[in-house]
């Protein structure tokens, strides 16, 4: 085998509140290779110890997110043959999560935010057998349903990952969410309440860099964050609708709902001095 097929892995090792290191390994590369399979090949001849999380190996369970030369990526999406193997390739877990070990973080702060949305509601009374939309209503929902839960935008977004903002941003996994929900031909919650005094969706700047890292090809920005917006102003900044309202004597809409967790701060406060500088390279 020639020095071409090999490909040099810097790979994140460490726990949190322990040392954390950078540990270099050289991979055979075969065919067809992505960094998964070279996460599996030092698991299986040099490192049985190394931590990853994986589950399906076919880019639907959203399991084996990380950062693959500082840019947030699934481990089994990412082909070796598309990365420059004349540098050294650094593999490291997703950054603006806790860190649980190697390339694992811990995503549990997401599944808080997911409880806070108010799930869908269909009309009151209605019977489920009756509920009835014209295929045209619901392919405009159909995708924000694509999105695999592999919080990789929620990785990129500057938001989150600097962690330096006063109230908690629910982040653009959950925009997609709730967008979905909000979007729904016969879904009569209003969450724009919600939006805008728990989620916080006026920290989001519309930098399109979720929209960028999204593997379901989500337009996440376009298509789901600027309606969202869109909503909410009409709703609470809006004159005409602010006076309308209140002709009708009608309070503005949605409850806000319980407040939401800060995101704690991320792996990036494990790493090692000498890669703190790096960013991903599509940073929001
Ligand atoms: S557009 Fe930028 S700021 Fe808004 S959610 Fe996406 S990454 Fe975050
Ligand atoms: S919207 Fe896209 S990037 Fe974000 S969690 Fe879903 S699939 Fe992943
Ligand atoms: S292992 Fe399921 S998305 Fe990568």
């Amino acid at each position: 085998m020639t020095e071409a097929h090999i490909a040099h892995l810097k790979v994140f090792r460490g726990e949190p509140g322990g040392a954390t290191r950078y540990d270099e390994f050289d991979v055979p590369v075969e065919e067809g290779m992505v960094i998964l399979d070279a996460l599996h090949w030092i698991q299986g001849n040099a490192a049985p110890d190394l931590a990853v999380r994986w589950n399906c190996k076919a880019a639907k369970c959203g399991s084996c997110s990380g950062e693959v030369n500082g840019k947030p990526r699934l481990m089994c999406k990412t082909r070796i043959s598309d990365l420059d193997l004349d540098e050294p390739i650094t593999v490291e877990p997703m950054r603006s999560f806790p860190l649980v070990r190697d390339l694992v973080s811990d995503v549990s702060w997401n599944y808080e935010v997911n409880k806070s949305i108010q799930a869908f509601t269909p009309p009151a009374g209605l019977p489920q057998e009756e509920w009835r939309w014209q295929q045209q209503d619901i392919e405009r929902v159909q995708e924000y349903r694509k999105c695999i839960e592999c919080f990789l935008c929620q990785d990129v977004c500057h938001v989150l990952r600097n962690h330096e903002t006063e109230k908690p941003f629910m982040g653009p996994r959950f925009l997609v969410r709730t967008a979905g929900l909000e979007m729904h031909p016969i879904d009569e919650g209003d969450r724009r309440g919600y939006l805008k005094d728990t989620g916080n969706i006026g920290y989001c700047n519309i930098t399109k860099c979720c929209t960028e890292v999204c593997p379901e090809h989500i337009k996440i920005t376009d298509n789901a964050i600027i309606p969202l917006k869109e909503r909410v102003a009409d709703e609470f900044y809006d004159p005409i609708q602010w006076a309308w309202r209140k002709l009708r004597g009608k309070p503005a809409a949605g409850a806000a709902g319980t407040p939401l967790p800060m995101l704690q701060g991320g792996s990036a406060s494990d790493a090692p001095a000498a890669a703190k500088g790096d960013k991903p390279t599509s940073e929001g």
